[in-house]
């Protein structure tokens, strides 16, 4: 891998926002590693990436990256160690990680009525699963020069405004993702680690009337992974602007 290309890792990116993420990093001349849980889904969407710019390359003169599919089923510790042993035989480095990866069980619940299974699953991928990739790919990371970690959250999560009752283990587990990033974010100064709110997006868990595309929600991630000041860390962004946690 040559060192000048950058190259990302986005989890869940089979579809939705981390789809768009993955796409948008390749523009920008990444190497993207799109993980999904489901192999096939994972090789299906890679494909589309290439092959979209292919499309583009013949047509202009562009320098999209290539994407490369890795299964990785981040609430699994041992899909997570194979992921890393799979994408250790392409590259040593890592510059973005990007946990996007997530799950919403009780959009419609309430939390006297909220069981103990659902919040184990949903803590299980949406915060225990970003810590967990975190842990395997920092010695990846370690290898780069602008190390970034971006943890994909919600303005659900945020406790500044008090809660609303809705969906009370995705928001709960999203307030805890925020503390993954600034426990991070001191335990790695030379990294930038972030926590970043795409908005209300549509897409199969952001619903059909959503107010955001996956471009607008993708954006300000892709931002953070890849242009962001590297000196910014341990914050949390929206519309590439730091919101209250
Ligand atoms: N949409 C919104 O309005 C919105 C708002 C705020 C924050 N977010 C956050 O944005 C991120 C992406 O959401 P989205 O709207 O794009 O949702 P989505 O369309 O439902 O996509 C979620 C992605 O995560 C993957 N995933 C779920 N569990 C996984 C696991 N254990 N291992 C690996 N991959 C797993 C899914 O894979 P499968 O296809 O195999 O299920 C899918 O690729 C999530 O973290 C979400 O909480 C979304």
């Amino acid at each position: 891998m040559a060192k000048e290309q950058r190259i990302a890792l986005v989890t869940g990116a089979n579809k939705g926002i981390g789809f768009e993420v993955a796409r948008q990093l390749a523009r920008k001349g990444f190497h993207v590693f799109l993980g999904a849980r489901n192999e096939e889904a994972g090789k299906a969407a890679a494909q589309k990436l290439n092959r979209e710019a292919e499309e583009e390359r013949s047509s202009e003169n562009t320098r999209g990256g290539a994407v490369t599919a890795l299964k990785i089923d981040i609430s699994k510790p041992e899909s997570i160690r194979r992921a890393a042993e799979e994408f250790s035989r392409t590259s040593d480095r890592l510059d973005s990680l990007v946990n996007n990866a997530g799950i919403l069980l009780d959009n419609d619940k309430e939390i006297l009525t909220s069981t103990p299974e659902v919040f184990e699953t949903t803590l299980r991928t949406n915060t225990l699963g970003a810590l967990l990739v975190s842990q395997v790919f920092v010695a990846f990371l370690k290898k780069s020069d602008t190390p970034r970690i971006v943890n994909v959250s919600s303005g659900g999560g945020q406790l500044s405004d008090g809660a609303d009752g809705w969906a009370p283990a995705y928001c709960i587990s999203k307030t805890a993702l925020n503390g993954v990033t600034v426990q991070l974010a001191a335990a790695l100064p030379e990294f930038a680690v972030n926590s970043v709110c795409p908005g209300w997006v549509r897409t199969d868990m952001g619903g059909s009337n959503a107010t955001r595309s996956v471009a607008e929600g993708a954006s300000g991630i892709a931002w953070l992974a890849a242009d962001a000041p590297q000196t910014e860390t341990g914050k949390f962004w929206r519309d590439r602007k730091v919101i209250p946690w």
